[in-house]
């Protein structure tokens, strides 16, 4: 069978008067004032350990929403055992069954699930509605149709035989079970990691952040009745580091899909040398990290394009995206005139809860993640090469609130040059005209991180450099836009360096990942 090419699903509006905002609004409120009780989901079955603790919204943590179940050991043991014993069945179905279920989840997500996993968003992950909207909903319904798309075309694809000799490939799935660990700050990856590689015919044990778990319940309510059978995905909750351990000592430890910090995955994949010796397979590793990400202006570039760049870039969804703009490279003649309609955009930014559908940012995610930002303020605040050029406030007092703040610097190295924040803070450096080509080997000689990054320029010589320049700087390279906003099926997305495996999420490259493929030759 083919799978039709799916299309990218529309981000609805939320306009006043739109049943889509009504029904978001009533979610958010139901949801918000009746506490949850989130179960580990093992072997299809829930699992309340007692062991809890409370969930509060970013932006007002004194509220309680509800409770989520911490695992033990035990916990981990059982859901790899049941992540085992689900494996033979599952990977045995045809994959046109498996495409049913995640095109039914996509249909949930579309439909009858919308409000409430971007209500979920909304209120766990502090997200505004149309953050939520493009995350929840469809970043992950194109995740989702678009992967079965790509499961189909890797299926179909065989090698050449002759008269005489049939050779064909089996798109096995991994020996043992893949290991899942989420972030935070996209509900569409949190469900994609698992999601993906269970397509291909594995089963997996699935960490989310624990600042995700209201929206990973929702996910976990999707699949369970689009008909995930049970055992196939398994979600565990609890002390990080004792989870991994307990993972990666299993000789049946297969891989891991990861999306989160450089240091965490630098060191699961110590882990995993070290273990090494007890897998029945080489696990595949594939991870999405940090970023450090760049927008790179040449005098020739239009101010007003590269200042919707910077303020977009840098300070949509709070700046807690990993292709977040987060160092600036601006000519001298046109840095003023630059400056000067960001900080005019930025001014216009509502900020505040985001049960105001006309707030356009929220609070970032956790208390760690505000006393990091706000201590890099405070530094900027007193350093003689930086200058607070917008924003610069705070306030903890009722929920997590940092604004977004532009801190220009005299020196290209500067901490905030590349220090990742993760949060809506943009540094800027400003470089004399004449000096395109060395600021291009200052950016790449800086660029630790290689996620994204944007280069804009009206002179087709200056592109032509820079893309040559910056080739390894960023996975995702954008001329004459911003970093951000890679859609599914458009822009397949992943970096290098020390921001991931670059395995490209939503495009046929990162499900190749979770086959193991048999080549049989029979001669006829
Ligand atoms: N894929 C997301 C973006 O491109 C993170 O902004």
């Amino acid at each position: 069978f083919n799978v039709p090419a799916p299309v990218n699903e529309p981000v609805k509006s939320y306009a006043p008067g739109t049943p889509e905002r009504e029904a978001t609004l009533a979610a958010y409120k139901e949801m918000f004032n009746n506490k949850i009780d989130v179960p580990l989901y093992i072997n299809g079955e829930e699992i309340r350990t007692g062991n809890t603790v409370t969930m509060t919204p970013p932006h007002d943590h004194q509220h309680v929403v509800g409770t989520y179940h911490n695992a033990d050991k035990n916990h981990i043991d059982t859901a790899i055992s049941g992540a085992l014993e689900a494996r033979t069945k599952w990977a045995n179905l045809p994959w046109e069954q498996r495409a049913a279920i995640f095109l039914k989840a996509a249909d949930l997500i579309a439909g009858p699930y919308r409000a409430k996993i971007n209500a979920a968003t909304m209120i766990a992950q502090s997200k505004t509605v149309h953050q939520a909207e493009i995350d929840a909903a469809c970043e992950l319904i194109d995740f989702l149709r678009f992967n079965v798309k790509y499961m189909s075309d890797i299926y179909k694809e065989q090698p050449a035989s002759n008269p005489g000799v049939w050779n064909r490939v089996e798109h096995r799935p991994l020996e043992g079970f893949i290991y899942a660990i989420t972030p935070f700050n996209f509900t569409a990856i949190a469900a994609n990691l698992p999601a993906s590689a269970v397509m291909m015919g594995n089963v997996c044990v699935w960490k989310p952040s624990d600042s995700q778990i209201y929206s990973a319940k929702v996910i976990v309510d999707i699949f369970k009745e689009a008909g995930v059978p049970d055992g196939v995905i398994n979600v565990v909750y609890g002390d990080p580091v004792m989870i991994t351990d307990t993972v990666l000592a299993s000789p049946d430890f297969a891989g891991i899909h990861f999306t989160g910090s450089t240091h965490v995955f630098k060191d699961i994949w110590k882990k995993i040398g070290n273990n090494i010796h007890n897998y029945k397979t080489y696990p595949k590793i594939v991870g999405e990290t940090g970023g450090k990400d760049f927008i790179i202006a040449h005098p020739s570039a239009k101010p007003q394009q590269v200042a919707t760049a910077i303020s977009r870039g840098a300070f949509e969804f709070q700046g807690q995206k990993c292709s977040a703009a987060s160092r600036v490279y601006l000519p001298k003649s046109t840095a003023a005139e630059t400056l000067a309609l960001v900080k005019k955009d930025v001014e216009s930014f509502k900020m505040g809860s985001p049960e105001d559908l006309s707030n356009f940012i929220t609070a970032v995610i956790h208390e760690g993640s505000f006393d990091k930002l706000a201590s890099y303020i405070d530094q900027a605040k007193k350093d003689t090469d930086a200058e607070i050029f917008v924003g610069g406030g705070y306030d903890k007092s009722k929920g997590y609130f940092i604004e977004p703040t532009v801190i220009v610097t005299t020196d290209p190295q500067y901490t905030t040059m590349h220090t990742e924040l993760f949060g809506p803070v943009v540094t800027v450096y400003i470089y004399e005209d004449n000096n395109w080509a060395d600021t291009l080997k200052l950016v790449d000689s800086t660029s630790e991180y290689a996620l994204t990054g944007a280069v804009f320029s009206q002179c087709r010589y200056a592109l032509d450099e820079a893309t040559k320049a910056l080739e390894n700087c960023a996975g995702n390279f954008y001329i004459n836009d911003k970093p951000t906003g890679a859609v599914v099926g458009q822009q397949p997305f992943g970096g290098a360096r020390a921001s991931g495996t670059n395995d490209k999420a939503g495009s046929i490259l990162n499900l190749l990942r979770w086959v193991s493929p048999r080549l049989i030759k029979e001669t006829l």
